[in-house]
């Protein structure tokens, strides 16, 4: 099985963060968001992924020098300028020279789903293009989709107003696509496969989904990027993984509760961290605390500094000694 992945957004939620790493390539625990996505993938037998690739590909280039990502060969296919999802799926594909069924997937989704459910499923009822479906509490965020009893689609609706969402049922961004969807997609234009091309496959009846219950996460914004770490040390998708890493300096003073510090962070004494991610090289400095918030590459949180509620501090900023950073992004973006 053959996967495009999309990797080429720009990651406006995620900044500061995004602002020199794509969101991709951002470390989740151990491994960087890619990793993990393909080797979700690589673990439903897809052996080939094509890299859709646009915002700071350079990135990723340099990062698998060659071409190998958790044992999945990978294919890059660069776009002139963004071409939205239904445009850089046709990028890729026809750059990677697919003409037989291929799987898409978003490049932030964190999921334990079966992709060869959906494989099967989509050849049994004969599809063009079949969904991947979980339920959120809040749809609004999300592509929803209406499916008959049978899994046929509905209606799919980009991220309706929440009062007006016809289910909790959401486009889990994972997809098995014919290649003839390829031909419902405009040359030379940006086009959405969730706003333009999807609900026209409706009109057709040719669209169908299937939902599932497996573990599912978005981790596009901070709070979800924070989540998805929380959940793997928490063990909700296989045995816990360790938070702390080896490369990680903590003092012996310190408290590091329910959080990830990783390679070359320090904690130093007296500090607190809990429901956080300090990423690689940043500095907690003595007698700081940070609750609930990312500290990004390099950082420095000065001491006695408090840094809480969903605050967000850029690669290689210092947040002053004994200043207070409540909900907020450091340097502040637009
Ligand atoms: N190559 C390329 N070019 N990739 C792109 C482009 C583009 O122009 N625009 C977005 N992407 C990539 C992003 O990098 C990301 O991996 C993926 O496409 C989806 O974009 P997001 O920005 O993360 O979309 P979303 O989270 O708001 O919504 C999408 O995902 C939800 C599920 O996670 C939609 O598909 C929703 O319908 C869906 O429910
Ligand atoms: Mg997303």
């Amino acid at each position: 099985m053959k996967a495009v992945v999309l990797v080429g957004g720009f990651g406006t939620r995620m900044r500061p963060l995004t602002l020199s790493t794509p969101k991709q390539m951002l470390p989740v625990v151990d491994r960087s968001m890619l990793e993990h996505v393909v080797g979700g993938l690589a673990r439903h037998g897809v052996d080939e992924v094509v890299l859709s690739l646009g915002y700071r590909e350079d990135v990723f280039r340099a990062a698998y020098p060659d071409a190998l990502c958790a044992g999945v060969r990978l294919r890059y296919a660069v776009e002139p300028e963004p071409l939205d999802t239904a445009g850089a799926i046709r990028f890729a594909a026809l750059a990677a020279g697919i003409d037989e069924t291929f799987i898409v997937v978003n490049g932030d989704v964190f999921t334990d789903l079966d992709v060869g459910v959906l494989w099967r499923r989509h050849h049994q009822v004969g599809a063009e293009a079949t969904i991947a479906l979980t339920s959120v509490d809040d749809p609004s965020d999300y592509g929803v989709v209406a499916t008959d009893e049978g899994g046929r689609v509905l209606g799919f609706v980009e991220k309706p107003p929440r009062e007006e969402a016809p289910t909790n049922w959401i486009n889990a961004g994972t997809y098995v696509l014919e290649p003839s969807v390829l031909d419902r997609v405009d040359d030379g234009r940006r086009v959405s496969i969730e706003r333009e091309t999807f609900p026209r496959m409706v009109a057709d009846g040719s669209l169908w989904a299937v939902p599932s219950d497996a573990y599912w996460a978005d981790a596009g914004t901070p709070a979800t990027y924070l989540q998805v770490q929380l959940d793997l040390i928490d063990g909700l998708r296989g045995p816990p993984v360790a938070g702390v890493s080896a490369g990680a300096a903590v003092s012996d003073d310190a408290v590091v509760d329910h959080s990830i510090v990783m390679d070359g962070a320090s904690v130093e004494a007296g500090a607190t961290v809990r429901h956080s991610a300090v990423l690689p090289g940043a500095t907690v400095s003595a007698g700081a605390l940070v609750e609930a918030s990312v500290i990004g590459p390099r950082a420095t949180v000065g001491a006695n500094a408090r840094v809480t509620g969903m605050s967000m501090i850029g690669d290689d900023t210092v947040v002053e000694d004994g200043s207070v950073v409540t909900a907020s992004k450091i340097p502040e973006v637009v």
